[in-house]
């Protein structure tokens, strides 16, 4: 069909949930459907502890492998912590960073999140930068203002040419695990807005802009093909292969 201005990206976020045996049937499943994906880009982002079943599973395959999180040093007396050259060494590609979980429950503020964007970025990792405001927020009328200081502080953080090297994912805190999905009408003028941000400082037309919060196979369609939408960053649906795989068919199906 070709309706699709990027080449989609599909993302699943596992978060704090996953086995050993999720991933290798993630990995049959994906590995099996590929001829088909072959026009957009996949990644699996389980914990840490399972980066490397994912990796050993998906050599085969194009799929990617993310991790969630990264501390913002490249080393150092962090106990408990991952820098973004460990993740790199275990093979990922991709880093989640300021998820609103991290943000709200990790007391995560827009200038760490900055730091964490450049350490991966210096690590040769592609970060996934989240914004996205609460229901209160939006209720408010504060979603542009929220949004523009978010992405803000990764624009005041990065050089151009690194900018246009990451991916951003829109994701309305009220949307996130609620099963309430935003529509394309509420989530598009917020796509729009970020890519518009964007291309202020640097060539905007490349960034992939995913959306998050309850994406599933019933309305990924409807979301990915709004012209800024370039793809998911997936929690839920994302725990059962047939449920990722559903989304990202419907992707393929649109390119
Ligand atoms: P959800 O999560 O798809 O379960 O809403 C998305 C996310 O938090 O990245």
């Amino acid at each position: 069909m070709n309706v699709l201005q990027r080449r989609p990206l599909l993302i699943g976020n596992w978060k704090m949930n996953g086995s050993a045996e999720l991933g290798a049937e993630m990995a049959a499943v994906l590995g099996e459907a590929m001829p088909e994906l072959s026009a957009v880009d996949i990644v699996v982002s389980p914990p840490a502890t399972l980066i490397s079943v994912l990796i050993e599973g998906l050599r085969q395959t194009p799929v990617a492998v993310g991790a969630q999180n990264c501390h913002p040093e490249p080393a150092g007396a962090f106990t408990g912590e991952i820098s973004a050259p460990l993740l790199k060494s275990a093979g990922c590609s991709y880093v989640i960073v300021g998820h609103s979980e991290r943000r709200s429950l990790f007391a995560e503020d827009d200038a760490l999140v900055a730091d964490k964007c450049a350490a991966a970025l210096t690590s040769g990792l592609v970060p996934v930068v989240c914004v996205g405001e609460t229901l209160t927020q939006r209720k408010k009328g504060e979603t542009e203002s929220v949004i523009r200081q978010q992405i803000d502080a990764i624009i005041e953080r990065l050089e151009r040419p690194d900018l246009e090297r990451i991916v951003v994912a829109y994701e309305p805190v009220w949307a996130i695990g609620t099963g309430v999905s935003a529509s394309a009408e509420q989530a598009q003028p917020v796509h729009g807005l970020l890519r518009s941000r964007l291309a202020d400082v640097c060539d905007s037309s490349g960034i992939r802009i995913l959306y998050g919060g309850s994406m599933k196979p019933g309305n990924a369609a409807e979301l990915l093909v709004m012209p800024d939408i370039d793809g998911g960053l997936i929690g839920g649906a994302a725990l059962a292969a047939e449920s990722f795989l559903g989304i990202c068919r419907a992707a393929a199906e649109l390119c």
